[in-house]
């Protein structure tokens, strides 16, 4: 059905950093919405190099009707919409990434008919992004967290403090443990991310596969938390040797897979391509709202 409701709306998208995802989300959902967008990226524009954050906002604001950001730190997007006059969206930044939630929200309501009461682990480095936000996420939801993970890699004590006051009033859980086997028993969602995120250097991998190889979503950990449970990763996912990436790995470390198996991203339990598609779904909705 048309839902073009906001014909003459504009909407910029700045790209700091790359995507596919959620570019691409923002500009059909803009676009189904009747809206133009404007992508912008770091070298074809004057943000941050000549012209700062603070004056770029106000620049934006009197030309859209609202602004996506992907980056850096946090702070910049915060400081985007204090002097931004229009609605700001936060498309990732180093510490948290919250339309990404959405679309996992939406993917487990899809499966399991429900989000309170479910049990998610999460594997891998969860001082970043995805890690923060799902505890952030699941804790406003009503659903248990375990982050399975070294405890160098668990999300930092005030981030998981304001997380258990939320979670404590909606009657469920963020656990930590290193243990893949106790974490992961029973849960009905496991998730996991990439090893070393956007903007971490490269000498960082060897210490990542390292500590976070025993941490890897492989059949065993699927079937110690049962048949019920879906697989779900944000992407982009090393998972095969289809990658530049992945292919560099190899030939150094001899690493086929990283953080998921094929075998369990190809498996009937991973719904990582419909999480893909409700990135659009929820974006166009948090659009509809905000505008
Ligand atoms: N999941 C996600 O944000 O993907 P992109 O980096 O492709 O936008
Ligand atoms: N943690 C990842 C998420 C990508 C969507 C990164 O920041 O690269």
């Amino acid at each position: 059905m048309p839902h073009d409701v906001f014909r003459g709306k504009n909407i910029a998208l700045i790209f700091e950093k790359t995507s596919t995802r959620t570019r691409c989300a923002f500009e059909v959902a803009a676009h189904d919405l009747g809206m133009g967008s404007t992508y912008l990226n770091p070298t074809d524009s004057q943000i941050g190099k000549k012209e700062s954050i603070r004056d770029t906002a106000r620049v934006l604001s009197g030309m859209f009707d609202g602004i996506e950001y992907r980056g850096f730190g946090q702070a910049i997007v915060e400081e985007l919409a204090q002097y931004a006059k229009v609605p700001v969206f936060n498309g990732l930044t180093n510490e948290f990434h919250p339309t990404q939630m959405l679309a996992d929200l939406l993917t487990i309501r899809e499966h399991f008919g429900k989000l309170q009461g479910l049990k998610l682990a999460y594997l891998g480095d969860a001082r970043y992004n995805t890690g923060n936000s799902l505890c952030v996420a699941c804790a406003k939801m009503g659903m248990d967290i375990t982050i399975v993970a070294p405890e160098k890699y668990w999300p930092d004590a005030a981030l998981r403090k304001t997380c258990e006051e939320i979670a404590s009033q909606n009657g469920c859980r963020i656990l930590c443990t290193e243990d893949v086997m106790a974490g992961t028993a029973g849960a009905d969602i496991i998730s996991t991310d990439v090893w070393v995120s956007m903007g971490e250097p490269d000498e960082i991998w060897e210490e990542r596969i390292h500590d976070l190889t025993p941490y890897r979503v492989d059949r065993k950990v699927m079937d110690n938390a049962g048949a019920q449970a879906i697989f779900l990763h944000c992407l982009p996912s090393f998972h095969d040797l289809g990658t530049g990436i992945g292919r560099k790995i190899n030939e150094k470390y001899g690493l086929t897979e990283m953080e998921v198996t094929d075998e369990v991203f190809e498996s009937s339990q991973s719904l990582v391509f419909e999480e893909a598609e409700n990135r659009m779904h929820t974006i166009k909705a948090v659009l509809y709202a905000a505008l």
